[in-house]
């Protein structure tokens, strides 16, 4: 059985297999793109739904760029319309947003809309959605350890000031607590540069389903499977 200091806050998702569904049905990729926005929408209202408090879906990492420059195209025009209609429809329900990765590189609209948005909602209080965009977790590491030795140049902490804490600080998710589950759909049993560091103790699911398949029953199973895991944190259980 869990325990109370397991309590399920946190889950991180990298949704898989919006390509494979589109080829399945002949369809071209930005099709499965568009039908995986839409198991976004449903996916973050069954997660608001169960009480839970972080939600981290993987929109586009930092190799994405290297796809053809059509569907990069097809991809920031999507994320483009759900900035502008589905997370007003977000902010109307109290969730908070949040970006994490590598802004510099998102065309300047989006960055604004990004900023925007986090603005608007940052006082909401229930589920936090954390849309990782542009994020790749070795760059996210590298940056913080970049900050971190300016800091110690510049002689603002001395190098054994640098502990899990200060530098958790340094990552984009400063704040929001390590995901709980880590869920990757459409059979792909990989981290891909996600979240490195703060999954170390997370538990993992993989699922067969293809992201646009995915659902809110999928996602309540897993949770179930979830509590009857035994976290140890590399402990021994107390007798
Ligand atoms: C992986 O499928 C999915 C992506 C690279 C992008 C994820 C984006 C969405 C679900 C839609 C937009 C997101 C938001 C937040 C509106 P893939 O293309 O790698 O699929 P494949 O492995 O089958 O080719």
């Amino acid at each position: 059985m869990s325990k109370e200091t397991d309590k399920l806050k946190h889950i991180a998702i990298i949704m898989d297999g919006n390509g494979r569904w589109a080829k399945k049905r002949g369809l071209p990729r930005t099709v499965g793109h568009k039908k995986g926005a839409e198991t976004v929408k449903e996916i973050c209202k069954a997660a608001e739904k169960t009480g839970l408090e972080y939600l981290t879906l993987y929109a586009f990492s930092t190799e994405n760029w290297k796809r053809s420059q059509e569907e990069v195209d097809s991809l920031m025009d999507l994320l483009r319309q759900y900035l502008q209609s589905d997370l007003k429809e977000l902010q109307d329900r109290g969730v908070k947003i949040r970006f994490i990765g590598e802004r510099s590189m998102l065309p300047a609209d989006i960055v604004e809309k990004m900023e925007n948005l986090e603005a608007a909602t940052k006082d909401n209080e229930k589920m936090t959605l954390c849309i990782a965009l542009s994020y790749g977790s070795r760059q996210e590491i590298l940056h913080a350890a970049r900050r971190l030795s300016e800091l110690a140049v510049r002689g603002d902490i001395a190098p054994s000031d640098i502990d899990e804490k200060l530098f958790s600080d340094m990552l984009y998710t400063k704040d929001i607590p390590d995901p709980d589950i880590l869920i990757r759909t459409s059979g792909e049993q990989r981290i891909s540069n996600y979240l490195l560091w703060q999954l170390a103790y997370t538990e993992f699911f993989f699922t067969e389903t293809l992201w646009p398949d995915f659902n809110e029953k999928q996602l309540l199973e897993i949770i179930d499977s979830y509590k009857t895991r035994e976290r140890r944190y590399g402990k021994i259980e107390a007798e």
